[in-house]
């Protein structure tokens, strides 16, 4: 099988899986993530089809929807890889990259250990920001049942993943205790870039919410 074959088998396998996903970890999210990373492995040097595979398998079993187990990602994508008959040394680039592309809280450092991981890491998280990240920020508070906003739960900056994986606040504490914080610790200059005016972007909605929120905005009306 050519590398453009299994990248292709990969794309139409996750699509088809992704089919029904309603969270925001959408078969939309997953293409974003894919052209993006691939643009930012284009720009880096990076080797495209790990940096493909990696990024069309990032979401496959995410801990978020798997009790929290960090190693059903990893396990998944090895075992469709090598059902395709992919070779173990490109198996274990994916599942390294895919361990290693969460966010796991504010205070917890998530170094990638290959060009290609920082590609699909910068990919996935300039999907969590701008108007989309907060239109799946949203999303995904709503799957989860969670409050817009409440002003009486404080903001938690996590220290550790443990303590992240089981927060249950607000979407608009995520915000703080993640999505601000991920134009800083972005890997490449060009997801640099785009993140400037997302983040930006990012700031002037939450200006607004909590206008509105608080009335600073009814002076009008009487
Ligand atoms: P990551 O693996 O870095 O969390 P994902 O691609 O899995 O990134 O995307 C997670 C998405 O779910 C993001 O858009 C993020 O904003 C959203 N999300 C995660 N946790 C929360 C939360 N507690 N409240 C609102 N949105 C959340
Ligand atoms: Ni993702």
């Amino acid at each position: 099988m050519t590398d453009a074959d299994l990248v292709a088998r990969t794309a139409a396998f996750v699509e088809e899986k992704f089919a029904d996903e309603g969270s925001g970890h959408d078969w939309a999210h997953i293409r974003r993530v894919w052209q993006v990373a691939r643009a930012l492995a284009a720009a880096e040097g990076a080797d495209a089809q790990v940096t493909e595979l990696a990024a069309l398998l990032h979401d496959i079993a995410d801990w978020k929807f798997h009790h929290g187990d960090d190693e059903a990602g990893p396990r998944a994508a090895r075992a469709w890889l090598s059902s395709q008959g992919a070779d173990d040394t490109l198996i274990a680039r994916v599942e390294e990259i895919i361990r290693e592309v969460s966010f796991k809280g504010a205070g917890v450092a998530t170094p990638v250990s290959s060009p290609e991981g920082a590609c699909v890491q910068d990919a996935d998280r300039l999907d969590a920001i701008g108007a989309i990240g907060v239109a799946r920020a949203f999303a995904y508070g709503g799957h989860k049942g969670r409050a817009l906003h409440d002003p009486s739960l404080p903001v938690v900056q996590h220290g550790s993943f443990a303590e992240y994986k089981t927060n249950s606040g607000p979407t608009i504490n995520h915000f703080y205790e993640k999505l601000l914080h991920l134009r800083e610790r972005l890997h490449t200059d060009a997801a640099r870039r785009v993140a400037e005016q997302r983040h930006a972007f990012m700031e002037q909605f939450l200006e607004q919410f909590l206008q509105e929120w608080e009335g600073r905005d009814l002076q009008n009306i009487g």
